[in-house]
């Protein structure tokens, strides 16, 4: 596995790659590896010449109140998850490489889309996302691109961008991984003591239910969204921050449920704010 810190590096052998007709696939990742970022890039392994991966926690998707500088690193655990699962280049750009001084452009999806869910808590959060997302594909020009599901708004956020903008890549989404209680993984799970690590199932006990009341007919949004936040609530010491019933390309609520819809909860286990969701075909 190669190294890479310097942009001008990657560009030069990814173009070198590109010339010599190899396909290109992409894992961003902000590190902290867990298997959720290895399914990632075991799919990218498999259909593409070569595989990067970048690593870099960007400071313009945190809020200023959020957790950029406990945000958790471990280079030497991620540079040997990434080698055994087949990465060809680590990209480790620096943030002085990202955002050089005077630095002043930036992406944004305008809109309902990213004002939604969890861009009602993290206002300059997907601003950040895309921004740092067109920078990363213009250093490493995929051909696929791989995102997890467990993202979902980041991901129709982004299929939103590339569409517009005419990027010349393929978003290719990836299931969510889960721990064996069911728990989503998140290099923020970390952070969750071993009281909340027991709770925090509650999430994905509840989007289980939301489906299978859904599959015995029942089409409300409404009561979808109770049941959630009860089941939630129960739990005493969590704190919802939303729950959400959505059309699950375009993110607007709806009260009747049909077509393709996602099923999206955040919520707070003391400082630890976790996201998950569901996406069901009605
Ligand atoms: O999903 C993430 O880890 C980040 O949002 C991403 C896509 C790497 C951009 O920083």
């Amino acid at each position: 596995m190669n190294i890479i810190i310097s942009k001008v590096e990657l560009r030069r052998i990814v173009k070198n790659a590109r010339n010599d007709g190899k396909t290109i696939g992409f894992v961003p990742t902000m590190g902290f590896l867990h298997d959720g970022h290895l399914s990632l890039i075991q799919r990218a392994r498999k259909e593409n010449d070569i595989v990067v991966t970048s690593i870099f926690v960007n400071p313009t998707q945190f809020d200023p109140n959020e957790d950029l500088d406990t945000y958790p690193r471990d280079m030497e655990s991620d540079c040997e998850l990434m080698a055994s699962a087949g990465v060809d280049i680590a990209f480790f750009p620096t943030a002085e490489s990202i955002y050089p001084h005077g630095y002043a452009t930036y992406v944004q999806v305008e809109g309902n889309m990213t004002q939604v869910l969890c861009g009602r808590s993290r206002p300059t959060h997907f601003k950040g996302v895309t921004t740092v997302v067109t920078k990363l594909f213009h250093m490493v020009f995929p051909n696929l691109a791989y995102f997890g599901q467990k993202d979902a708004q980041q991901v129709a956020v982004l299929k939103q961008m590339v569409g517009d903008l005419d990027f010349d890549v393929k978003i290719v989404v990836c299931p969510i991984v889960r721990e064996g209680d069911g728990l989503a993984m998140s290099s923020r799970n970390s952070y969750l003591t071993p009281e909340q690590r027991t709770q925090a199932p509650v999430l994905h006990r509840s989007l289980c239910k939301a489906k299978e009341m859904i599959a015995n007919g029942e089409r409300s949004a409404a009561i979808i969204k109770q049941n959630i936040e009860k089941k939630i609530d129960a739990i005493g010491s969590a704190a919802i921050d939303y729950v959400a019933v959505v059309n699950a390309h375009t993110l607007e609520t709806m009260e009747s449920l049909k077509g393709e819809i996602l099923i999206a909860v955040a919520a707070k286990f003391g400082d630890t704010r976790l996201i998950d969701n569901i996406q069901i075909e009605v």
